[in-house]
């Protein structure tokens, strides 16, 4: 039988921050199941991905963090490169869209379109920002998206509804640079004319055919795929700019074209090109083969990347000539974190470089749940609590312990050595033709990206082994009828081994170590679902088996959660310490006269209490060398009654007596405050006595 080929991506993730637990669950864990699966088809794939370095995600971050945007890039690109690594992402190549072959494909990529005449040049106006002498688009101009009325759309998109945009379409248009409302000025840019291709995109979406030739079955589009192109063809298509002015990225390879880079998102995907071309060169393949021909592209990407990836890349796709476009673009929802969305701002994020540095022994725990809540077609949500359900109800006391049983009572009853199959009775039979059932109906899902259910699958086929035993009770026959727990276990043995293979794309680790037990080496696909894997006789490893996993505590999860809070608090903290210091502009002018009325003496604290159901207040008695009396302070978040006893301070004596709670104040405690508003009294040296007069 032929073997297709296939191109998997999964969307370049911007280098301007770490990943979190969002983007694992949305893009690259499902492709890699995706593709470790097709590589136990023994189909022929390359995966690729890379750093996506270039657009404004990444200036704009540089600004803020006050560095380089190459300096940006490295620190990410290292970050998120070991992190997909140490958490097992398979890809054949991670490249970035700054190396030199991606740049040379860019700008090559642009020169045939524009030879081609896919663009049309055209002068227009355009958002300028005139404090910083820049034009703006994209994420330097945020307003409000005129489909969804979402604040907070970029020039280029709104992230929320999906919509892909101009500057110009924004409502109540704001420079993120400056702040203000931006100017509009003239410019020159290359423009995609996307209205001219909305006839052939709509049959090829719809009915998944190019100059009437099949190219995919538009079935397996996901429905929110298909649903959101259709909506935008049917609105009408426009042109788009396919350059900026920008002195960041690929730069726009025509002469005149000085201050001019592509577009993020005419570059970004050609990356998918180019780190194939790196591939192939490092790894004696020929690049074309994976883009033309027979091949079948890939996309794996979030819900946001849906219009670039099924309508803008493949328009550039048909235009370049001779290139295959995607078979298949399955787009993802978003996860949620504990209630709230997962947000970088806020530091509301489980971080994968953090969790692979804090617990290297669970990779395949996580991938487990993961995959169990994948938003595969609606938004979903993480939970510290499910991570712990799911491990310890599922992955540890079905799986993990029919494991187990099997392993343990094999080297039990048969020192560790398959044991001969006897007879067989109804319940066996059964199990064995369930057995043979499993592999196809994964592979199906898989195959209609349902990997969600997949898994689930999975997980029913290691529940089957766990009924089996629990029906036949080898442990009970076993004072009786020893040649009945030879069948017994013998079945249970395969449905083990079966199990090592379809957990394969899912758990690599814990499948590689059920097969360690087994000590059956690494079984292909093409073995599952037979009940002959492992001969009888044949030896499993001589070592009892190690726990294969280990549940997840209380403390753990609470520990997390803490974590997680105490990080979003850090933050703001952070946030609120980096704000400029501002003093708040003088006041309006006051007469000398009017001060002279004010009544400001030195008073000594003598007692101090909370005011009750107040987290705020403090009532104070005063010594104020005319009397003793009740002031009522809002200082109780910064000091302790007991701190304040005996502190000298300034009072404003004959400010008119008020109600505050239920108690008469009779008078003002003064306080300085700082820019990041602590408090401190104002209080002369302690020579001063209570009633010195201050003016
Ligand atoms: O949305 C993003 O994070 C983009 N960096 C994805 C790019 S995917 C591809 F086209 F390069
Ligand atoms: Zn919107």
């Amino acid at each position: 039988m032929k073997n297709n080929k296939y191109t998997v991506t999964a969307a370049l993730p911007y280098a301007n921050g770490p990943l979190h637990l969002g983007h694992v669950a949305g893009v690259y864990l499902p492709a890699d199941i995706f593709v470790r699966f097709l590589r136990m088809k023994k189909e022929d794939v390359v995966f690729v991905c890379a750093s996506d370095e270039h657009g404004a995600a990444i200036t704009l971050r540089a600004k803020k963090e006050g560095t380089t945007p190459q300096e940006i890039v490295d620190k990410y690109h290292q970050i998120n490169k070991k992190a997909f690594a140490d958490f097992g992402i398979g890809f054949d190549i991670y490249s970035r869209t700054s190396n030199p072959i991606h740049h040379q494909t860019a700008s090559d990529y642009f020169k045939v379109l524009n030879d081609k005449g896919s663009f049309t040049k055209k002068t227009t106006e355009q958002y300028y920002d005139e404090d910083y002498n820049q034009f703006l688009a994209d994420r330097y101009i945020t307003g409000t998206c005129p489909t969804c009325s979402n604040e907070g759309a970029y020039g280029d998109q709104c992230e929320k509804c999906g919509s892909a945009l101009s500057p110009t379409d924004l409502i109540n248009p704001v420079s993120t640079l400056s702040g203000k409302t931006p100017i509009l000025r003239e410019t020159t840019h290359w423009f995609l004319p996307m209205d001219k291709h909305e006839d052939w995109l709509r049959t090829w979406i719809k009915e998944g055919k190019l100059d009437g030739v099949q190219q995919h079955d538009p079935k397996l589009w996901r429905n929110q795929v298909n649903g959101q192109c259709m909506s935008w063809i049917d609105g009408g298509l426009h042109a788009r700019a396919m350059t900026r002015d920008l002195d960041w990225g690929v730069k726009v390879p025509i002469e005149a074209a000085d201050g001019k880079v592509l577009y993020v998102w005419l570059d970004a995907p050609i990356g998918y090109i180019s780190a194939t071309k790196e591939w192939a060169a490092e790894n004696d393949k020929n690049w074309e083969d994976y883009w033309t021909g027979d091949t079948k592209l890939i996309h794996f990407i979030g819900k946001d990347n849906i219009v670039f990836h099924a309508i803008i890349f493949p328009i550039l796709l048909k235009e370049h000539g001779g290139l295959i476009l995607p078979d298949n673009v399955p787009a993802y929802e978003f996860l949620n974190l504990e209630g709230d969305k997962f947000s970088t701002s806020r530091n509301w994020a489980v971080w994968l470089h953090e969790y692979m540095a804090e617990n290297p022994d669970k990779i395949d725990e996580l991938k487990y749940v993961l995959t169990s809540i994948a938003p595969e077609s609606k938004d979903a949500e993480f939970t510290w609590k499910e991570f712990q359900s799911r491990i310890n109800n599922e992955l540890a006391d079905i799986l993990g312990n029919f494991v187990n049983r099997a392993i343990v009572l094999t080297h039990k009853y048969f020192d560790a050595k398959v044991p001969s199959r006897g007879e067989l009775e109804d319940v066996d039979k059964d199990v064995i033709a369930q057995m043979a059932e499993f592999p196809d109906k994964i592979e199906g899902l898989i195959r209609k990206y349902k990997i969600r259910e997949a898994q689930s699958e999975a997980m029913n086929f290691a529940r089957l082994g766990n009924k089996y035993l629990a029906e036949t009770e080898p442990w009970k026959l076993a004072k009786t009828d020893m040649s009945r727990v030879e069948t017994i276990m013998n079945i249970a043995l395969q449905i083990t081994a079966n199990l090592t293979i379809v957990f394969a794309p899912f758990l690599p680790g814990k499948a590689a170590k059920i097969a360690e037990f087994l000590n059956c080496g690494t079984l292909g696909w093409e073995h599952a679902g037979s009940a002959d894997i492992l001969p009888a006789g044949h030896s499993l490893d001589e070592n009892k088996p190690s726990i294969l996993i280990s549940k997840i505590e209380d403390s753990f999860v609470d520990a997390q959660v803490a974590k997680l809070e105490a990080s979003k608090l850090e933050k703001a903290a952070e946030d609120k310490a980096a704000q400029p210091v501002t003093h708040p502009d003088q006041k309006t002018e006051t007469s000398f006269d009017d001060f002279m009325k004010m009544d400001i003496r030195v008073g000594e604290i003598l007692e101090a209490e909370k005011v009750k159901k107040s987290d705020k207040l403090l009532k104070l008695l005063v010594d104020t060398g005319l009397d003793k009396r009740t002031v009522v302070s809002g200082i109780a978040e910064h000091f302790a009654p007991e701190d304040v006893i005996g502190k000298k301070v300034s009072v404003l004596m004959n400010l008119a007596p008020r109600k505050i709670r239920g108690v008469e104040s009779q008078g003002m405690i003064l306080m300085a405050e700082n820019a990041e508003g602590k408090l401190s009294f104002v209080s002369p040296d302690d020579s001063f006595t209570a009633g010195c007069e201050i003016r």
